[in-house]
């Protein structure tokens, strides 16, 4: 059996720092958080980080959710999924993880910034709902624009989001 498709799903702890560095160095090309960064993330009150492992506890993946007082729009902070483990569904089932977080605190609407050369994200992101809603020019350090992108939670949220993602979404295709 794919080693993969039996992976559990968890919340972060303290003490997944050293695996969460690790993956942070295999998974993202450039940009990359800092170990500093990273156990800020797992402190902060308002962030919650969820994990892909194996059945040995090996870390797959990792996602991060941001969350401000008083506003129903959570983001998505960081996404990544381990090399070897691309390509099995994982990146799927953690972003529905998050979304299932992101509902269950109230949040009306899931918000992201993609490269806008990252064409596997991209196209996961759309599958799952999400809709390109502002193009933001030299977003990275490199120059790359990025893709904000939206996904309602909810059917009031839906509602008041349809003009301009529909705007957005000719000029994305
Ligand atoms: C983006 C990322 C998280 C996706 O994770 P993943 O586990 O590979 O995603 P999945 O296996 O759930 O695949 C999602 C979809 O992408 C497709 N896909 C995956 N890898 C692909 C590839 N190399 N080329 C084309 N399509 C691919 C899958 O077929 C799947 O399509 P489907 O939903 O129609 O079945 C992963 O590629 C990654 O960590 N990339 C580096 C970090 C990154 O870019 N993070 C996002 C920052 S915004």
């Amino acid at each position: 059996m794919n080693p993969f498709l039996s992976s559990a799903l968890r919340p972060a702890r303290g003490d997944d720092l050293d695996a969460l560095c690790q993956l942070e160095l295999i998974g993202f090309e450039g940009d990359r958080f800092t170990r500093r960064q990273l156990a800020h993330l797992l402190n902060r009150a308002n962030a919650r980080t969820w994990l892909a492992v194996t059945d040995k506890g090996a870390l797959l993946g990792y996602g991060t959710l941001l969350f401000r007082r008083n506003s129903r729009s959570a983001r998505l902070y960081s996404f990544c999924v381990h090399p070897q483990a691309r390509g099995t569904g994982l990146g799927r089932r953690l972003l529905a993880a998050l979304e299932d977080e992101a509902l269950t605190r109230g949040m009306q609407r899931l918000s992201l910034e993609v490269r806008a050369d990252n064409r596997v994200a991209m196209g996961l992101y759309r599958r799952m709902g999400f809709l390109p809603r502002r193009w933001l020019e030299d977003y990275y350090v490199d120059g790359c624009a990025a893709w904000q992108m939206h996904k309602p939670l909810s059917a009031a949220a839906e509602a008041s989001c349809e003009p301009e993602e529909a705007a957005a979404a000719t000029r994305f295709g």
